[in-house]
């Protein structure tokens, strides 16, 4: 897997060069909150915590500069930590920041089950707890969770496979294979609910065929959200269940997958199915407009991190953040308080149009 920092992906968008752009906004509605309680509740210059997953996607890589960048420039003191060693690492790392005083923790989880005991002392320290863009599970010890909306980007990708076949072949059926994020992340459950509850009712009545019989969340799993991992399992499913029978479409749950399921049906040689996928990295949106990946997911990361930023500002004034959901989210403990963003689809259609405004991709531009 290929990951760059901002200036890389930048410079590699860039390489792809030239397109006029039409403004394409996206509105996020409905907000409560904001309300004061009264003084500040710590001072401006405290230390902020992030603990970051591991870098399983170029939006985790650009969520770390735009922390530093966007706490710092806010008065705070960032501590932003990568836990590449895993899920200890990252109890680790979140215990320091308690002991160094940080007053708002904000946790991208690797596994959001098994953070109990470090966020049940972060509430002991006083410290706010948010969720970013991953959901804490089985604990009352998360305050606030700050994402895209999940469901939504299963459903949106449900419905770009659908389309994207419907496109190359007007009548079904269509053979289709499900692949889903890694069982620990949180969100990789929810993308796969969102895209089912678009693909199971066709499927049920016939119009989708998923030949290898791997039709459950647990059957579709990439372990770590590794390429590896699903670039194996496509092997596999190509030299067994599609030998002879054509593959019409992929379900894939982000862009690295997708990219690496692409990879794997090139090596056998086949046409390239209709794949999905999520997160706008720089090699899927060249896929996209060379015509090979069919869509992604626009999530734009710095519309979540400065979300996360206003939310660790309000506290710091003593105000309640804004919060426009409150009932999608249990963690099993409690329905926990949500800000989500509204994801978008990308296909060949709105390449062009839709990362005008984004700070990394746009503009990009046709040859
Ligand atoms: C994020 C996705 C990302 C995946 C792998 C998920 O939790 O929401 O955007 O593709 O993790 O890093």
């Amino acid at each position: 897997m290929r990951l760059i920092g901002k200036a890389g992906k930048a410079a590699a968008i860039a390489a792809i060069a030239a397109l006029a752009l039409t403004a394409c906004g996206r509105t996020d509605t409905g907000t409560t909150g904001g309300s004061t309680t009264g003084g500040e509740a710590f001072p401006k210059d405290s230390l902020i915590g992030v603990a970051l997953p591991q870098k399983t996607s170029e939006n985790w890589v650009l969520a770390e500069t735009l922390f530093n960048d966007g706490l710092t420039a806010a008065g705070f003191k960032p501590d932003v930590q990568f836990a590449n060693g895993g899920v200890s690492e990252q109890q680790n790392q979140i215990s320091a920041m308690i002991t160094k005083g940080a007053k708002v923790i904000i946790v991208g989880a690797i596994d959001g089950a098994q953070l109990g005991t470090q966020l049940q002392q972060a509430k002991e320290s006083g410290a706010t707890v948010i969720a970013y863009d991953r959901l804490l599970l089985n604990t009352a010890n998360v305050d606030y969770y700050v994402a895209y909306d999940n469901f939504k980007v299963g459903e949106l990708q449900g419905q770009a496979l659908l389309e994207g076949m419907k496109a190359k072949k007007p009548e079904g059926p269509y053979n289709i294979e499900l692949f889903a994020g890694s069982p620990d992340d949180a969100n990789a459950k929810v993308f796969f609910d969102g895209a089912m509850s678009v693909l199971k009712p066709k499927m049920d009545d016939g119009t989708l065929k998923v030949l290898s019989g791997q039709t459950t969340f647990e059957q579709a799993v990439t372990q770590g959200w590794k390429a590896e991992n699903a670039q194996r399992r496509m092997d596999t499913l190509l030299a067994g269940t599609y030998s002879t029978a054509p593959l019409d479409g992929v379900l894939s749950p982000n862009d690295t997958l997708a990219r690496a399921i692409i990879t794997s049906v090139k090596a056998a040689g086949k046409p390239i199915p209709v794949v999905t996928g999520q997160d706008s990295e720089v090699e899927s949106v060249k896929s996209i407009m060379a015509g090979e990946q069919y869509s992604t997911i626009n999530k734009d990361t710095s519309k979540l991190v400065e979300h996360a930023i206003t939310m660790v500002k309000d506290l710091q004034a003593g105000k309640t953040p804004e919060i426009n959901d409150d009932k999608s989210y249990n963690n099993t403990v409690k329905v926990v308080p949500a800000y989500l963003l509204e994801p978008v689809i990308v296909t060949q259609e709105n390449v062009y149009t839709e990362y005008v405004n984004d700070p990394v991709l746009g503009p990009i531009t046709k040859q």
